[in-house]
């Protein structure tokens, strides 16, 4: 079976109890499918007082994570893990996408970096990760939250985690169209109703219906996904 071990480096470690401990995450690490340590960069400065941050050079607000830290703890999660792909959480990354979860759910270990206050400090992500990735074009007060995201949209990826395997293969993104839409009882809820065709149990009509929805939908709200894809 596959495993996929994941090592966040955050300020904040225990930010991430609630998601590791409830739910799929939990059923994953429990049945040994996903291995999940978070380190606390604290434990990696040579400074007594513990300190990770400093002020900007040239000037400007706030505080920015200083390079030895994250380097020092990126060292010691690689030892002996030294295939680990490492990846620093950043606005200014490449788009964090479903393409990029179903790539990182093949590899056997990711190092998540979070950053917190005015960033990190340009180095860490110039020299010492494999890439820098964003989870949107906007702004978050710390790593922590994308850090969550991408630990849970990759661990869904990995065969075993869902329950239902054609659940993910069939997901919004996972082609270049949106999900087509979803009903469950009951058919009728004050007046609004679920589409017939999808109690007919005619299976072909249900599939072309679900196809047509998704296209409609997807032109609707993300015209974008259309653009240079064959979808007819
Ligand atoms: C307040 S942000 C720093 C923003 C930075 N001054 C800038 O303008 O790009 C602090 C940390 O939150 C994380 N962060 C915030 N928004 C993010 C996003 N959209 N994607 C990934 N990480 C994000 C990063 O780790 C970042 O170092």
């Amino acid at each position: 079976m596959k495993k996929l071990r994941f090592d966040i480096i955050s300020i904040f470690p225990g930010l991430f109890d609630p998601l590791l401990n409830e739910s799929i995450l939990k059923r994953a690490r429990d049945r040994g499918i996903i291995d999940v340590r978070v380190h606390n960069l604290r434990d990696h400065t040579l400074d007594k007082h513990k300190k990770v941050d400093d002020y900007p050079f040239g000037g400007g607000p706030g505080m920015v994570l200083s390079v030895e830290p994250i380097v020092r703890a990126i060292e010691a999660v690689k030892q002996g893990r030294s295939n680990a792909h490492t990846i620093l959480l950043t606005p200014g990354g490449a788009p964090f996408t479903q393409e990029k979860a179903g790539q990182l759910a093949q590899r056997d270990a990711v190092i998540l970096v979070c950053g917190r206050y005015e960033g990190v400090d340009e180095r860490v992500g110039r020299f010492f990760v494999d890439e820098e990735l964003s989870i949107g074009d906007y702004v978050l007060s710390g790593g922590e939250i994308p850090a969550m995201v991408l630990l849970e949209a990759v661990s869904r990826l990995v065969p075993g985690v869902l329950g239902d395997e054609t659940s993910a293969l069939e997901e919004s993104f996972s082609s270049p169209l949106l999900e087509y839409p979803q009903y469950t009882r009951p058919q009728d809820f004050r007046g609004y109703k679920a589409p017939d065709v999808l109690i007919s149990g005619d299976h072909k009509k249900i599939r072309d219906w679900q196809r047509e929805q998704a296209l409609k939908k997807t032109a609707r709200v993300r015209p974008d996904l259309l653009k240079n894809q064959n979808v007819g």
